[in-house]
């Protein structure tokens, strides 16, 4: 069978640039037509689709008609690029491949010219994946005929196009690229959301072109007339000519501090403006009689004249922090049960939320303006509310007006879990009065809207139009809810799903749907049209539909790829997060998508998701349901297809249960790509391992000729094992020159590794016992630990160096980033942080975090015991930490023997390092002797030598290394370079290793 691209080669780390530029394009991106979380970038679907399809021409068993047209492709692809500047701008990295080329061109005739011909192919694919290139002819012709010629090569029918299915097809990137490329696609998701964002993208604006484009513009503009006629004086201008743009209310509680019961606002911040040279915030001012608080505004010339005033804001910081609630006319801290159980009871207090401030445009003048609420301002909401309660009254029809349908249980996944726990019940209770008042005219509107374009034009066309402007509500909708929170620096709200989770919002802001600023109707039309314009239209129709993976709707055979994307064990909760739009979706457009739509809520019994990542049952069950989805990928696929699996997740269960489930499912993994996605710094503030990379897992069915899976390939283990350490070695350094470095590695070597065991039906021992999986993977974590150690300390013998050494080494060789991720710590978002400090209830601490299954596996890759190692690391529920090195001079130092886990110091007593090792140097009693005993492992020494050095104590450090001879051992200099390498900057290890080795030729060493 003739091997794919994909199969042998990939430019991996060009494709993973253009990957991340692509994420930071805000306009004109299909992503911008709406949400959808975790969507991939084009420009990787796009690179591994070519890849995937188009045969090597350098495999000897490649189709010569394939090699034929490529090389004529290729030859006119290279006359183009010498020809205009702007695809040679597009191709700058290669330039030397097109210019070099005589008049002769490629030439696919002679074996020795083939390897030039793969190589043109994948500096083609590298720079098609560029954004800038995904709507250039030449770029779409040349991959267009490719596309066909290896079909029909490879045995479809003359003028036939292969089929790419994606059975978990989400947001579209996957098949809209298939078809960009030239190929058929078949889209299926088990969400109706998903499956409308698909029928856009891949049926309405092929379909309809431009004039998709013109309708909803026309129509919409329709809508954005009747609604401000409706809704205007809801909102209504200041006398003076100011326009609102933005209400901000709060939440409140009654301070249950002893005999106040003070309405206390709940404001997570007090600022409103932070732009620079700008500041503006709220005073809250105590009343006399003690009912409450009354505000003002105040303005600020810069920040630290704020502070240093001290009286300016009482409370900086707000009156919420991490849930609980303190007065300001008390001081009492209600704690957060009670602000939940008082919100509770009134299903989250955004309807009885307190208006605090209002912006204001004003005409003819930049900038915004901040206000404190009037009488004109309440008596509008209040009017709202009533107008909402009378239509809601004169409300008939199957649905409620307002979304009753239930918000997720708080025994879900983590992501959704607080809105019910804060009273939020229904869907509706996540909005205003007056916000859902405007997302229900808008309904209605739409509706309309679409009833009277069907009068006017086909059918088809205003099915087309009513959905792009039902998609344009939901913006409406994750612009314009009470989980919105105000952003001070760029003066506008926040919409709801800048993260994967519904967290609560104790303050928010109020968008003006009837204005032209941030969450008003007009902007977001006006982006959906941007969208629609730069995106084209310039690709065949596809196929979408609801289906769910593991009952796939095709017959056997019918496609010749199978490319997708399936959810990451317990990364989104997708049914969950996508009902948010589901429920209104389903009241504008059910008239027009009566089956789509049809059910209260998304389906959740099929989901393919772990809600919680500890559960053995939820893992048996994702397993079952990946294992049928990929027995169903098998089946649709013909038996020359090939498949292809993105899989992006940190936890090794989650990996576990997709390789378990590919390798039971039939298929064979041939090959494995990490493409790494996410831009800048990985490592988060908890020195977490975060993944930036998903692998690609290339994979064919490991099938007799009439379909069964083949059961008669008995691999030995013996074998097995001896072939695993060779592929890991080769493969390990080819990551590190493409920049992958540390935990997406470690995943990205589970793909060769899993090449090999694979390619069998199963693995037998000598005994003839059958090697599990899991067994098998335990050695994959011994190769690579071992792989990358001799790498980090570029020996491959690393014997020398104790357990602990090692495991230090591995450890933070794992937590490392590539070319991409700096190493330094990013500073959580705000926002993020409230919600998970309040969670989990912990602080951030130093030290290293793994998670503790992936710590667990390099320790016994390293023939050590994560349980026995209490000096160096502490275990916390799924959490491996590796201590920091301050936090072991009581163990280095004092008299505490053995491995004893090192107590954080309680809060407030903190000692800073040369304290701490004084107190040591006290208990230990060695200060008279003027040097501390020295450690028992070269890695106690060399952190024993760091905390002299940290501390200042010079002299004991000189002592230490030259008198007590800890210097002499080479080992000492080689763990310590190896280390400097390791310690992500601007950590004090980092400083502090740097400040040893700096010793070492003054010393003579
Ligand atoms: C990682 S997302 C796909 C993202 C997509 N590649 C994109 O770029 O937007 C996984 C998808 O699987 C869907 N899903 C989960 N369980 C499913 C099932 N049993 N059948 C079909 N789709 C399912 C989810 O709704 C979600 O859209
Ligand atoms: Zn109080």
């Amino acid at each position: 069978m003739p091997r794919r691209l994909i199969e042998v080669d990939l430019p991996i780390k060009e494709i993973s640039a253009h990957a991340r530029r692509e994420k930071s394009i805000r306009h004109g991106h299909i992503s911008t037509l709406h949400i959808w979380w975790a969507r991939r970038p084009l420009a990787a679907c796009r690179a591994v689709l070519c890849a995937a399809l188009w045969p090597d021409p350098a495999d000897p068993a490649c189709p010569p008609r394939f090699r034929e047209t490529a090389a004529q492709v290729m030859t006119r692809f290279a006359r183009a690029v010498r020809q205009s500047s702007k695809l040679a701008g597009l191709c700058a990295n290669h330039w030397s491949r097109w210019n070099r080329l005589g008049q002769d061109g490629f030439s696919g005739q002679e074996p020795e010219s083939w390897k030039d011909l793969r190589g043109a192919l994948l500096d083609f694919i590298a720079d098609f994946a560029n954004w800038d290139a995904s709507t250039v002819p030449e770029f779409l012709d040349a991959a267009r005929i490719l596309t066909q010629a290896a079909h029909e090569a490879l045995g479809g029918a003359p003028g036939t196009r292969p089929l790419v299915v994606d059975p978990f097809a989400g947001g579209g990137a996957i098949p809209l690229e298939a078809l960009r490329i030239g190929a058929d696609a078949f889209a299926s998701d088990l969400n109706p959301v998903a499956v409308l964002l698909n029928k856009v993208v891949l049926e309405y604006i092929p379909k309809h072109g431009k004039r998709l484009a013109e309708e909803v513009r026309r129509w919409g503009a329709w809508i954005k007339e009747r609604a401000e006629e409706e809704l205007g004086r809801f909102y209504p201008k200041d006398p003076d000519g100011a326009v609102p743009i933005a209400y901000l209310w709060a939440r409140t509680i009654r301070c249950e501090g002893p005999g106040c019961g003070a309405e206390v606002p709940l404001m997570r911040s007090l600022w409103l403006s932070k732009k620079k040279g700008r500041q503006v915030g709220l005073r809250l001012i105590p009343r006399g009689d003690g009912s409450g608080v009354d505000a003002e505004i105040v303005e600020v010339p810069t920040v630290s004249q704020g502070n240093r005033r001290g009286g300016v804001y009482p409370h900086p910081e707000g009156t919420v922090r991490r849930g609980s609630a303190t007065c300001p006319c008390c001081g009492y801290t209600t704690p957060v049960a009670s602000v939940r159980s008082q919100l509770k009871a009134r299903r989250g207090g955004a309807a009885d939320a307190r208006l605090m401030a209002v912006v204001t445009t004003r005409p003819g003048q930049p900038g915004r303006f901040y206000r404190l609420p009037t009488d004109e301002d309440f008596r509008a909401a209040q009017s709202a509310a009533e107008e909402l309660r009378r239509r809601e009254a004169a409300h008939t029809g199957p649905l409620s007006l307002v979304p009753e349908e239930p918000t997720p249980n708080p025994g879900g996944h983590r992501a959704v879990s607080s809105v019910q726990l804060y009273g939020l019940i229904t869907w509706g209770d996540l909005f205003t009065p007056r916000q859902v008042l405007a997302l229900t005219t808008l309904v209605r509107l739409v509706r309309e809207a679409g009833e009277r374009c069907r009068a006017e034009c086909d059918a088809g066309l205003a099915e087309a139009v009513t959905a792009c402007l039902g998609l344009v509500i939901d913006k409406q909708a994750d612009l314009g809810n009470s989980l919105c929170a105000w952003e001070p620096f760029a003066e506008c709200p926040r919409h709801l799903f800048g993260r994967q989770a519904i967290p609560i919002v104790w303050d928010f802001a109020e968008s003006v749907p009837v204005s032209e600023s941030s969450g008003g109707w007009a902007p977001l039309l006006d982006g959906m049209i941007r969208c629609f314009q730069s995106v084209g239209c310039d690709w065949r129709i596809g196929h979408a539909q609801p289906a769910s993976a593991t009952a796939h709707p095709l017959p056997d055979d019918a496609a010749q790829a199978f490319v997708t994307d399936p959810h990451y064990y317990d990364a989104v909760p997708y049914a969950d997060l996508s009902d948010f739009f589901y429920v209104w979706l389903r009241r504008t457009l059910n008239n027009v998508q009566p089956i789509l739509l049809g059910e209260a809520t998304t389906p959740k019994e099929d989901q393919a998701v772990v809600l919680h990542p500890g559960s053995a049952e939820e893992r048996a069950e994702f397993e079952r349901k990946m294992q049928k989805a990929m027995e169903e990928g098998r089946r649709v696929l013909a038996p020359a297809g090939v498949g292809l699996v993105v899989f992006a997740h940190k936890s090794t269960a989650g990996w576990e249960s997709m390789l378990q489930a590919m390798v039971d499912a039939g298929w064979i993994i041939t090959a494995s790509w990490p493409v790494d996605t996410e831009m800048g710094t990985r490592i988060n503030a908890m020195g977490t391992a975060s993944l930036a990379s998903s692998v690609h897992l290339v994979c064919r069915p490991r099938e007799n000729p009439d379909g069964s899976v083949r059961q008669d390939a008995i691999g030995d283990w013996r074998q097995v094992l001896r072939e695993l350490p060779q592929r890991i070695h080769a493969w390990l350094p080819r990551l590190a020159s493409e920049g992958v470095v540390g935990a997406d590695a470690v995943f990205s070597c589970l793909g060769p590794a899993l090449e090999i065991f694979s390619r069998y039906s199963r693995v037998e021992k000598a005994s003839g016992e059958v090697v599990t999986l899991r067994e098998y993977l335990e050695q994959v974590w011994a190769a690579v630990a071992r792989e990358a150690l001799a790498m980090i300390f570029d020996d491959p013998d690393t014997a020398g160096l104790e357990e602990d050494a090692r495991l230090t080494a591995m450890w933070l060789w794992t937590l490392s980033t590539g070319a991409n991720g700096n190493g330094t710590a990013k500073a959580l978002d705000d926002e993020d942080s409230e919600e998970e400090e309040e969670d989990s209830g912990t602080s951030r601490s130093a030290g290293f975090t793994l998670e503790f299954d992936a710590a667990r596996k390099i320790a016994q890759g390293l023939g050590a015991h994560l349980e026995d190692l209490g000096r160096m690391v502490e275990i916390k529920k799924d959490k491996a930490r590796l201590l920091s090195v301050g936090e072991r001079t009581r163990h280095l130092f004092g008299k505490v023997e053995g491995p004893k886990p090192a107590r954080r110091q309680p809060k407030g007593k903190q000692l800073n390092l040369f304290e701490q090792l004084q107190a040591a140097e006290k208990e230990a009693d060695w200060g008279r002797l003027g040097t501390p005993p020295v450690g028992g492992t070269v890695l106690d020494r060399v952190h024993q030598a760091m905390i002299l050095f940290g501390a200042g104590r010079t002299d004991a450090l000189k002592r230490f290394l030259v008198e007590e001879g800890a210097g002499r051992d080479t080992r000492f200099w080689k763990l310590a370079q190896a280390l400097s390498a390791l310690y992500p900057a601007g950590t004090e290890e980092k400083r502090w290793v740097d400040g040893v080795l700096a010793r070492k030729k003054g010393l003579g060493f």
